[in-house]
């Protein structure tokens, strides 16, 4: 089970091909290496000899504390054959700069580099994130080969619009390494215990504006709901995510619904509800919104100022109104700073929950990585966890999920 902060479940041991090709963006396969690595991923590098022109196999071997696949004909070849050995014991392939030249070799098959003969003699998923300049990647003849080599199956994390190497803007600059790290994980979980559902996660506090520049809002970070939907992709999911807005990077392969206040949620959470699987409530939802907004900027005074507030929905228990035979697994959480089992058992039976997550948060929560919760589900369990990662309290969470869909 990952434990530390940086390891990620569905990466945890498992290998991991990186297929590197000469283009400048390839310093930036070092950062994508070290990524997998702490996620806890066991990394083996396949170099051609025009990317040890950009970056040497020794920064890749340092990362990974393994030996770097560059030559083809290196002494000790012959009695473990490198590109056999690595296609078939590769969980996924992911060429990371692919380049021109790269995509052209495997659309035909070609395999006389250390890369495209990994990838010909694999059987697991292909990643390739290529990286060129602009006129190249738009060529009639490479996006012929991209799209042959999506017809055959491989994934293309498409390349970013941005400043290229040769001075002009355009696309063709490599995905950002957290991109091409989401598309991994999401390959690696298309067929996890979650595959085939939908699951709707919130996160984030709403905000509740007074005027059109001030809001009232709380400390939620938002970082409990991307957690459990970046979780819920890896366990192959269809997610949504409902968020305020945070400082957190938006996941890849999620759907993201962006909003501001509660009602605006509601209405999110309403458009999907009936095709929902599971509903997740991380949201710190503001009880109370102010009765009407300012419509433009209120002005300092010398007198008090009084606001009047008036009670926002409750969000899960309007949703439970639409319950019909179908509904989904219902979970919410409960952030208490005193009777903390009391007050979320109060909450499970009020908001018709299958499941509330419990957590104290008179201590240093908010904004943290990790967090300490009881689990209390509407059987009567309940399970008191350690203070661990904010991602492993979501894949226990999303363990409840899995095992509440499957007793259906
Ligand atoms: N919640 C909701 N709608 C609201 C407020 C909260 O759906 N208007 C959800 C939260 O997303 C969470 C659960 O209900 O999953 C518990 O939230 P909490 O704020 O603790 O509950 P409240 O009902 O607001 O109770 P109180 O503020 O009195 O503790």
């Amino acid at each position: 089970m990952p434990n530390s902060l940086t390891e990620v479940q569905v990466l945890s041991g498992k290998r991991i091909t990186l297929g590197v090709t000469g283009s400048i963006a390839a310093y930036k396969a070092v950062a994508l290496a070290s990524s997998l690595v702490q996620a806890g991923a066991i990394v083996d590098v396949a170099m051609t000899e025009s990317a040890t022109r950009f970056v040497q196999p020794l920064s890749f071997q340092a990362i990974t504390h393994r030996p770097v696949f560059v030559d083809l004909w290196a002494a000790g070849m012959e009695t473990d054959i490198a590109h056999v050995t690595l296609g078939r014991e590769s969980a996924l392939i992911v060429l990371a700069p692919a380049t021109a030249n790269m995509l052209a070799k495997l659309a035909h098959g070609m395999a006389d580099d250390p890369v495209s003969i990994t990838v010909l003699a694999a059987r697991c998923p292909v990643i390739v994130a290529p990286a060129m300049d602009a006129g190249m990647f738009t060529h009639p003849a490479t996006a012929a080969n991209v799209e042959l080599l999506r017809k055959r199956g491989v994934i293309v994390v498409d390349p970013e619009e941005g400043h290229l190497a040769s001075g002009l803007t355009g696309l063709g600059r490599l995905a950002d390494p957290d991109r091409i790290v989401d598309c991994i994980r999401a390959t690696l979980g298309a067929h996890g215990d979650l595959a085939g559902r939908h699951v709707l996660v919130t996160a984030g506090g709403t905000q509740e504006a007074l005027d059109p520049v001030r809001y009232i809002t709380n400390h939620s970070s938002g970082k409990m709901g991307y957690a459990l939907a970046e979780a819920a992709r890896d366990r192959g999911a269809h997610v949504t995510l409902v968020t305020t807005p945070t400082a957190l990077r938006t996941p890849g392969g999620v759907s993201v619904i962006a909003v501001r206040t509660a009602s605006d949620m509601l209405a999110a959470i309403t458009a999907t509800y009936a095709k929902l699987d599971a509903l997740i409530m991380t949201a710190a939802v503001a009880d109370f919104r102010v009765e009407s907004e300012a419509a433009h900027k209120i002005k300092r005074g010398e007198t008090s100022m009084d606001l009047r507030l008036v009670p926002n929905p409750d969000l899960l228990a309007a949703t439970a109104a639409l319950d019909s035979r179908t509904r989904p697994v219902r979970v919410g959480f409960a952030a208490e700073t005193q009777d903390l089992l009391a007050h979320a058992v109060d909450k499970l039976q009020r908001k018709s929950l299958d499941l509330i997550v419990a957590n104290d948060v008179s201590g240093d929560v908010f904004g943290s990585d990790s967090n300490e919760v009881t689990l209390l589900w509407s059987d009567g369990r309940e399970a008191a966890l350690p203070r661990m990662p904010k991602t492993v309290v979501a894949e226990r969470v999303l363990d409840a999920v899995s095992e509440l869909l499957r007793r259906r």
